[in-house]
Order: structure tokens, then C-alpha cells, then sequence
């Protein structure tokens, strides 16, 4: 099921069987139906993506100032294409780690993640749509595919960087953007970004949660190891200023990010 949606490259085509899935999933789980066997996969290197939006390189991408229409739409576009790929990075965790024994909720919590991620995509794409625009109408960041692959082999370093990385950095930078719309008058965006950041909190806390359970069986030290698999499969320091608060709420402490924040050596990096 999680390779079937990472090889789906339209994306609402993407999330509505990424939805289908979760939904059957948790029936399963619930009792509602028959029991789905957890089992292994080969889940593709690159998940398979619209032909739109065209993919470039950060810097090539254009930057528009938030405060004009064509701004806002711009900025809306680029987390729906964040939202897509959240989409493939939590059915690609179920998918590829099948070998690591892990307890079922595990793959509960990664699954809900992905359902709400879909949502996530498919309110930013009305978004766009009542805006006069559609996700694929401008370039998109090339990069967001990057930290799976670094992390293809290594679930804890997968944890360290995915959720306790790149999605906590979603919730230092939400509220400022929830405060662009809001000045523009644009309500929807408003919501659906308000959803956004409270469900996002979850994914965080769920990165946390099985980062510890795997640090707890090896006997080793979560704080430490977070900084040294960060280290190993992230390129270049965090970003203050930080969302504290929700960063604790979702179970990441100040000593976990802020050594991390500046002058950062790249030990071993090619
Ligand atoms: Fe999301
Ligand atoms: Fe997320």
C-alpha cells in the first residue's frame, strides 16, 4: 500500500489513495476489517511526481515578496509542495524500514501522519484553486527528496532529520506566515494553515517518541546521538529563532537543537 502511493505521481491521485489506505489501515486496526499484514517492500528511490511543477534548485527558484497576491500564492505553492513530499516521506518510513522490528504504532502513527499530511496538500491546492492558481503552476524546490535518501539506510537517522529536523523547522516558521494571510484578509489560507500547525506538532512528537524507543533499546544516549546523526545527514546548522514552546510540547528539548544552531562542523562530509 505505501509503495503504491509512492509510485502515484498526481498528486491529488496521491493523496486520495494515501487516504484510502489510512483508512483501511485503521479499520484494520480498529477490528472494522480483516487484519493487514505489516510486511516488507521496495519502495522506490525517488517517488513518482507530477510532470508539474517543474523542479529546480533552491536558488533558482524565484522569490516573491509575501506582501502582493502573486507573493502569497507563491508562498502557498511552496508548502504544497512541502505537504506532497511529507505525503512520500511517511508511506516511504512504513515502506523501506519494514526490516527493523518495530511495534505497531509505529506504523499507526506514521500512517496518520501521512493521512493528515494529504489533507494538509489538498486544503493548500483549494487554496490555490480559489486563488486562481494550482499546485504545478510555478517551479518547486528541486532538494526535498534529499534527506530520504541520505537517510535510506538508517532509520534513527531518518527520525533525527525528517520529523525532528525539517518538520520542527515547520513549526518555528508557520506562525509568521498564518500572520501573512491573516493581514491580507485571506481566511482560508488562515484555516487550513492553522490546521496545519496543530497537526504538525503530532509528527514532530511521533519523531521523538520512536527516536527515543530506538535509543532506549541500544542503551544509548538520544541527546547525543541526535547530534551526531544530524550532523551526519544534515547540510548546514538550524535556523534560530526556534518555536520553543511547541518544540517542547512535541517532546524535543532546547539542548537537542541549539547545540546545533551555529558553526556547525561537517565531520566526514564529501
Ligand atoms: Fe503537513
Ligand atoms: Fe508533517
Amino acid at each position: 500500500m505505501a509503495t503504491e502511493v509512492l509510485t502515484t505521481g498526481d498528486g491529488r491521485a496521491k493523496t486520495a489513495l494515501s487516504r484510502k489506505y489510512a483508512a483501511e489501515w485503521f479499520a484494520s486496526r480498529n477490528g472494522e476489517a480483516p487484519e493487514i499484514e505489516i510486511g516488507t517492500a521496495n519502495p522506490p528511490m525517488h517517488p513518482a511526481r507530477p510532470d508539474k511543477p517543474e523542479l529546480l534548485s533552491p536558488r533558482d527558484v524565484p522569490k516573491r515578496r509575501p506582501g502582493s497576491e502573486a507573493g502569497r500564492i507563491a508562498l502557498l505553492h511552496a508548502v504544497a509542495h512541502i505537504e506532497l513530499n511529507a505525503v512520500d516521506l511517511h508511506w516511504d518510513i512504513v515502506a523501506r524500514f519494514g526490516h527493523v522490528p518495530m511495534p505497531v504504532g509505529f506504523y499507526d502513527d506514521w500512517v496518520k501522519c501521512a493521512e493528515e499530511e494529504s489533507r494538509h496538500f489538498e486544503m493548500i491546492c483549494d487554496c490555490l484553486e480559489s486563488m486562481g492558481s494550482h499546485y504545478g503552476a510555478l517551479p518547486a524546490h528541486a532538494g526535498m527528496w534529499r534527506a530520504a535518501e541520505d537517510t535510506a539506510e538508517d532509520l534513527m537517522g531518518r527520525l533525527a532529520v525528517v520529523p525532528m529536523v525539517l518538520e520542527a523547522r515547520g513549526l518555528d516558521v508557520t506562525p509568521g506566515m498564518i500572520e501573512i494571510f491573516r493581514k491580507a484578509g485571506a481566511q482560508k489560507a488562515v484555516e487550513s494553515l492553522e490546521v496545519i500547525y496543530a497537526e504538525e506538532v503530532g509528527h514532530v512528537a511521533y519523531g521523538s517518541k520512536w527516536f527515543h524507543f530506538l535509543c532506549g533499546r541500544e542503551n544509548a544516549d538520544p541527546k547525543d546521538v541526535f547530534h551526531q546523526l544530524v550532523r551526519k545527514y544534515f547540510h548546514g546548522a538550524l535556523k534560530p529563532p526556534f518555536n520553543e514552546e511547541k518544540r517542547a510540547e512535541a517532546g524535543l528539548p532546547p539542548d537537542f537543537y541549539w547545540p546545533l544552531a551555529e558553526d556547525m562542523p561537517l565531520p566526514g562530509k564529501a
